[in-house]
């Protein structure tokens, strides 16, 4: 990632957070509209669960900077995702319902670039969970 996508992904970042708990829950929605097979996935309260998202991709956003202090416990969270009953395609679906969620939630700010940052970031913590949940499987 480059600087100017880390400052990008940390500015908007800044813009969603006062709208979280809705962000989340507009995440979810569309979410399981997108795939309803994911639903049964989560057991918990799902306002809590969007509070603990939030609050991964907040620690994952701040940690851009300093990327191999995240990547243990982005590890961690890939290892625990697997046994949640994940599977690497679903990787995909959240990404994009994350990417539409930042776009309702940004609107305008949502440029291309802008786009492209989050994308990216996404798809780094994406590689890091689906890499070491597959070092658990084989
Ligand atoms: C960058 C990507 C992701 C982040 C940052 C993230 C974050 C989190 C966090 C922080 C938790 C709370 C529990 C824990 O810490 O282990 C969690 C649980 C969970 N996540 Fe994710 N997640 C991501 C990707 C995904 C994907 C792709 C799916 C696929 C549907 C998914 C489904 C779940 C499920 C099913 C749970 C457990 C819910 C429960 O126990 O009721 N997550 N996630």
């Amino acid at each position: 990632m480059t600087p100017k996508q880390i400052e990008l992904v940390q500015g908007t970042w800044k813009m969603v957070l006062p709208i979280a708990d809705t962000a989340a829950e507009m995440f979810y929605t569309r979410l399981f509209s997108t795939d309803a097979s994911l639903k049964p996935l989560f057991k918990g309260d799902m306002k809590a669960q969007g509070r603990k998202l939030m609050q991964m991709i907040g620690t994952a956003v701040n940690g851009l900077t300093k990327l191999d202090s995240i990547v243990p416990a982005v590890q961690d969270l890939g290892r625990r995702h697997m046994k949640y009953g994940v599977k690497d395609k679903d990787y995909d679906t959240v990404g994009g319902a994350l990417l539409w969620t930042l776009e309702q939630g940004l609107g305008e700010s949502f440029t291309p670039e802008v786009k492209d940052a989050w994308a990216t970031t996404y798809g780094v913590l994406a590689k890091t969970m689906k890499d070491a949940a597959a070092t658990v499987a084989a």
